[in-house]
């Protein structure tokens, strides 16, 4: 018989693996810039609805929304429970949250300016808490602490299965040393390791926004990959013409896993 191997610190190897990926956490102010681009909701729309499909609101009366953008989740919310609490540390994001408030008369959504690490003692707990699409943090164990103690049944996250569409293949054909950023597996074990039990269901994969252009398609390769050779645009433009799939349109291209669990109460 072979021993068994030490536990595995997830909460560790999920900033190890941060690292490798050379993640720096993002400041508010670049996520206020993409809350001044245009369609958000409309780019958004077959996201939120597969995730309002699996949330379970039956006989929630309040709702913690973390990370809530200008409001794709907290909007349709708010028509079903008596109040939403919304959380974001972006104050673009905010400000596009108030906008549609005050544009629709809402008046059962209260926007907290706060980042995850920020101290929540001043915002309600509520029954349920989410945090969709939101969870890239440096810290994610503390996050998920952070999210179960605020909600009173349940709490619901989406995380990345794997890196968007295209960009492996991309990798390959430029021959890039790609690491994918962590995926929903460190939630999981977290949680487990949490003493809770997530529930994991898989939202669909949204169609490739196939309107981009091959230039769109390079700038966007560069960002990622960084400055390419005239071989390597070349490779990207064959690429780009080989099928109206192949691009990385700014459609919420990836795979999300829908995680949700039972707190403590
Ligand atoms: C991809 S958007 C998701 C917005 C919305 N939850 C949705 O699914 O449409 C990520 C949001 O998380 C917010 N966010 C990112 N890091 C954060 C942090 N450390 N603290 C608070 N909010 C954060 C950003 O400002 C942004 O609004």
């Amino acid at each position: 018989m072979t021993a068994l191997p030490p536990p595995i610190d997830h909460a560790a190897r999920y900033r190890q693996h941060l690292q490798a990926c050379g993640y720096t956490p993002k400041p508010a102010s670049a996520w206020d810039a993409r809350a001044a681009q245009s369609g958000w909701k409309r780019r958004h729309d077959d996201y939120s609805d597969a995730f309002l499909a699996r949330l379970d609101l039956r006989g929630v009366d309040s709702v913690l929304d973390v990370g809530c953008g200008p409001g794709l989740l907290s909007l349709p919310i708010a028509a079903r429970v008596r109040q939403v609490h919304a959380l974001d540390y972006s104050p673009g994001m905010l400000d596009g949250l108030r906008a549609a408030i005050a544009r629709d008369g809402i008046d059962n959504i209260q926007p907290w300016q706060l980042a995850w690490d920020d101290d929540w003692s001043a915002v309600p707990r509520c029954d349920v808490a989410i945090a969709s699409r939101s969870l890239m943090v440096p810290d994610l164990a503390q996050a998920l602490a952070k999210l179960d103690a605020h909600a009173r049944r349940r709490a619901c996250i989406t995380f990345a299965t794997g890196p968007r569409a295209g960009v492996t293949e991309l990798a390959a054909l430029l021959g890039r040393a790609w690491i994918p950023m962590p995926d929903h597996r460190y939630p999981i074990n977290l949680l487990l390791d949490m003493g809770r039990e997530p529930r994991v269901d898989y939202l669909p994969l949204s169609p490739p926004d196939r309107e981009r252009d091959a230039e769109e398609l390079l700038q966007q390769v560069e960002s990622l990959f960084g400055e390419l050779t005239p071989a390597e645009q070349q490779s990207v433009r064959a690429w780009h013409a080989a099928s109206p799939d192949n691009r990385l349109g700014l459609a919420p291209t990836r795979r999300w896993a829908f995680i949700w669990w039972e707190t403590a109460g």
